[in-house]
């Protein structure tokens, strides 16, 4: 009896124990922070992004106890490989393994939502003593299912539409792209331009919503995204003559660690202003030493020196513009045997109202 009644409670601890670690190693800061500076990266990217208050295994594991075990041993295999420092840096990406987002994404958003044409200002400034600004206004023809026909750029979650490549290991160069829309015949478009004699082709890959949005959460922007943004925002005072374009350039020198970057842009800034304003240099101090002090943030935001990330490592492919994104296929490049294209104009995705304008004229009509 006493024996059954020992095993019996040591059973239920053990139980309890269990599914509390489990609890724990399904936490957010369990992901972001056990091995610190691994996840450091992802874990700031992640902070700032609308996914914030996701959690990791939201997106990373999915409902479902065949994803959990999964999980649970690639995870096996991270601690070794932590704890034996033979983890690659950068972490690789794409994450060739990462659950379809059917399972992820699609418990919280659902493809068949309608967008219609979403507005999207983009504030741009230049490298002139002004730092003058450009914007630029773009409707975004998002769509999605209206009424059971798809339209606009969520046409390829259509639950009709499979669309699906072969690709470099990278999913850069999509040399192989078929089209199953229904029971219309399959299309196969094949890139025309190969410089490779014999590229390295993955397997067929189903096109998901990560395929366009392959950064919701760690959100890594470029150096002109950054301080532009900071610019806009006037973290960084936008009068100070030159400001974006020696900003630039303090960060996007290299610096071996993120206290090296801080020390380094602060003084490459106001270095600049004691030699080439002098006057400004003391009459503005304290502006000059916010100006570093961001760009320092921007920097650390962004770049990880130790886990060899810098700007660019990680490209967004929701557009064209930072990264080759949309244009993977459609640029005009990949073409059926009998000729047909994936479309390339500029008018199926958006309109654009304003294209790097100093005062739109549509901003005009809006009241103040
Ligand atoms: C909203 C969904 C989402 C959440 C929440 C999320 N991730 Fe990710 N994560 C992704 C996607 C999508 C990719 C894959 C990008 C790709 O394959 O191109 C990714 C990639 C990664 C990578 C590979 C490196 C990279 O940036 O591509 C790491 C490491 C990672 N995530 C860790 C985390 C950690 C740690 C958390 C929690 C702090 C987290 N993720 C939360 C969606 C998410
Ligand atoms: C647990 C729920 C949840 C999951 C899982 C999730 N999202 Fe979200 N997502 C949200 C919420 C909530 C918002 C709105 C956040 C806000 O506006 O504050 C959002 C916003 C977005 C946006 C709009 C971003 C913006 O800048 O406004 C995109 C795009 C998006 N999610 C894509 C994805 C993708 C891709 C995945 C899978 C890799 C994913 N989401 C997984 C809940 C989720
Ligand atoms: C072909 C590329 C592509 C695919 C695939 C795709 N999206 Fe998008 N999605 C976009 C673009 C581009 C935008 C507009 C982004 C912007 O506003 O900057 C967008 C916008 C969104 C938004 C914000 C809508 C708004 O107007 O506020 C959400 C949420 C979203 N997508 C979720 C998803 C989810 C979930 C999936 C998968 C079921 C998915 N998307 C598949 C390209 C794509
Ligand atoms: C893996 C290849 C691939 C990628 C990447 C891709 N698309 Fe497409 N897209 C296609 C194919 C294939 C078609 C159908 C082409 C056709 O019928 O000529 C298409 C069609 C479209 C259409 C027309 C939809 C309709 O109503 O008929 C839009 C809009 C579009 N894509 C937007 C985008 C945007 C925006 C991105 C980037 C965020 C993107 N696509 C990325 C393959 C891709
Ligand atoms: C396959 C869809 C697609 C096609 C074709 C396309 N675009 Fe875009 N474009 C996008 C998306 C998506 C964005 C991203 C908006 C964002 O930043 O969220 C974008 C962004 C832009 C921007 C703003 C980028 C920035 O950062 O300043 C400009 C300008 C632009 N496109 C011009 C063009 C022109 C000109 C053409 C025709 C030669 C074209 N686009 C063709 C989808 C497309």
């Amino acid at each position: 009896m006493i024996l059954i009644l020992v095993v019996t409670v040591g059973a239920v601890i053990l139980t309890a124990a269990m599914s509390q670690g489990v609890h724990v190693m399904e936490s957010t800061s369990f992901c972001g922070e056990t091995c610190h500076s691994v996840m450091s990266p992802e874990y700031i990217a992640y902070h700032r992004s609308p996914h914030a208050r996701v959690a990791c295994v939201e997106c990373h594991v999915g409902e479902g106890t065949s994803w959990f075990v999964r999980s649970k041993l690639s995870g096996a295999w991270q601690l070794v490989s932590t704890a034996l420092d033979l983890y690659e840096r950068p972490i690789p990406t794409p994450v060739h393994h990462l659950r379809p987002s059917e399972g992820t994404c699609e418990q919280c958003h659902w493809p068949e939502k309608f967008y219609g044409v979403s507005p999207k200002m983009i504030t741009k400034f230049s490298d002139d003593e002004a730092n003058s600004a450009v914007k630029t206004i773009l409707l975004l023809k998002v769509g999605g299912d209206d009424f059971g026909g798809s339209q606009g750029i969520h046409w390829h979650m259509d639950a009709e539409v499979e669309i699906r490549y072969r690709s470099d290991e990278k999913r850069r160069t999509m040399y192989e792209v078929e089209l199953q829309a229904g029971d219309d015949p399959v299309k196969r478009f094949v890139k025309q331009t190969v410089k490779e004699d014999n590229p390295e082709l993955m397997d067929w890959r189903v096109m998901d919503c990560i395929d366009c949005h392959n950064r919701p959460t760690h959100v890594y922007y470029t150096a002109e995204q950054a301080v532009d943004l900071a610019l806009e925002r006037s973290f960084i005072a936008k009068d100070l003559p030159f400001v974006r374009r020696e900003g630039l350039k303090a960060v996007r020198a290299e610096y071996a660690s993120h206290d090296e970057a801080a020390q380094g842009i602060s003084s490459a800034i106001k270095n600049f202003y004691q030699s080439e304003y002098p006057a400004l240099a003391s009459s503005r101090a304290e502006d000059v030493q916010e100006a570093g002090r961001v760009l320092g943030r921007l920097y650390a935001n962004n770049v990880f020196p130790t886990m060899k990330i810098e700007w660019d490592t990680y490209p967004d492919f929701s557009g064209h513009y930072n990264s080759l994104g949309c244009n993977r296929c459609h640029a005009g490049d990949h073409a059926t045997e009998d000729g047909d294209v994936i479309e390339s104009d500029c008018s199926i995705c958006h309109t654009i109202v304003a294209w790097d304008e100093a005062s739109p004229e549509i901003l005009e009509l809006i009241p103040k």
